[in-house]
């Protein structure tokens, strides 16, 4: 995914996996689709010119602007949504799509290069502007403000866990000594209060001091892991037998949750004590058979340099009902 800047202030987005991605998704043209993550409908456009007169496909994302620039698209066959895709449940039931009806979901996370490419949604420390970093500008708290009003406890949790960044106590402090004086309200302040606050080692040099401050305070904001852990099962428990859940993931924080349902859900019964008396069709069966794993080739990587850190996982949906096993993953991931 990488972004260039159009005329007129208009964005552009590139998929990453653009064919791979919907060619390992449709495997039913006449199927019900979604695009859980719609962006700017590269892979919804490319969905569609797979699918059948009959196919059908809805597409969500939680961004007003990917929402209305999916007004470009004409086609009678393609709905979109405004809503988290963790919602998807309960939009589909609305337009009368339940569970075990779906053919294939996409889901392609994380931020697009127009939320990145555009300084007034205050996401990158490249260009200054408000201090955002919200998906849905419509709705929740702005990166400023949460900043403004959290213990630097939290802060430094934050920065630790989603961003991986070994400095973030000191950072935390930081930014709590200087909203004293006065909150920090945008990117250029945060950017130059991380670079001032953390030391340069020679490794460093390729990546801006904030990038990881960043990228854990976005993943905070727009609740993008937990958002992930709710829609996981949901996808699953929407799939029909055969389904595709496909999942584009940029990082290793949300990698691993992927790699890891996509592996509990295809051995149910791995947690169970070995030494109970139970027979092999008395243990739960797997809910996702065969679950590949597909990484963009290098000719991709060349011109696109985000798709280097791309991973597509793609689980095929058996035909074992819905069962609780997943309910009891949820519960244990939000713990
Ligand atoms: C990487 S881009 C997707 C690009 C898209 N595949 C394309 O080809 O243009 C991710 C998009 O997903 C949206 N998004 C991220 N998390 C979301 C969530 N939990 N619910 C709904 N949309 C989400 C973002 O707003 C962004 O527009």
């Amino acid at each position: 995914m990488t972004t260039t800047s159009g005329s007129a202030g208009s964005f552009v987005h590139l998929p990453v996996l653009a064919e791979k991605a919907p060619e390992n998704l449709v495997w039913n043209p006449d199927g019900l689709y979604v695009d859980a993550t719609f962006g700017r409908g590269g892979h919804t456009r490319r969905i569609l010119s797979r699918l059948s007169p009959a196919g059908r496909l809805v597409a969500f994302d939680r961004d007003p602007e990917a929402v209305a620039a999916a007004s470009l698209i004409e086609d009678s066959r393609f709905r979109i949504v405004h809503a988290p895709f963790s919602a998807m449940p309960e939009e589909l039931s609305r337009l009368g799509v339940g569970e075990g009806a779906v053919s294939g979901i996409l889901m392609d996370i994380g931020v697009s290069s127009p939320q990145i490419d555009d300084a007034s949604r205050g996401f990158s420390f490249r260009f200054d502007g408000p201090l955002d970093m919200r998906m849905d500008t419509s709705s929740g708290e702005d990166a400023a403000h949460w900043l403004a009003r959290a213990s630097e406890r939290e802060i430094g949790r934050v920065i630790s866990v989603y961003g991986e960044e070994r400095f973030a106590k000191r950072i935390a402090r930081a930014i709590v000594e200087s909203r004293k004086e006065s909150p920090v309200r945008t990117t250029r302040e945060l950017a130059d209060l991380v670079a001032r606050t953390i030391p340069r080692n020679r490794t460093d040099r390729e990546q801006h001091p904030a990038t990881r401050t960043f990228q854990a305070i976005r993943i905070h904001v727009n609740g993008e892991l937990d958002e992930l852990r709710k829609a996981l099962p949901e996808a699953g428990r929407l799939l029909r037998p055969s389904g595709r859940l496909a999942v584009i993931s940029f990082h290793s924080l949300e990698d691993r949750i992927v790699k890891q349902f996509f592996s509990d859900t295809a051995n149910p019964g791995k947690g169970i004590d070995p030494r109970l008396p139970l027979r092999a069709d008395e243990l739960p069966a797997p809910l996702f058979g065969h679950v590949e794993r597909i990484r963009p080739d290098a000719v991709e990587c060349e011109a696109n340099p985000r798709a280097r850190s791309a991973t597509l996982r793609v689980g095929e949906r058996t035909a074992a009902p819905w069962n609780d096993r997943l309910a009891a993953w949820i519960e244990e991931e939000e713990k």
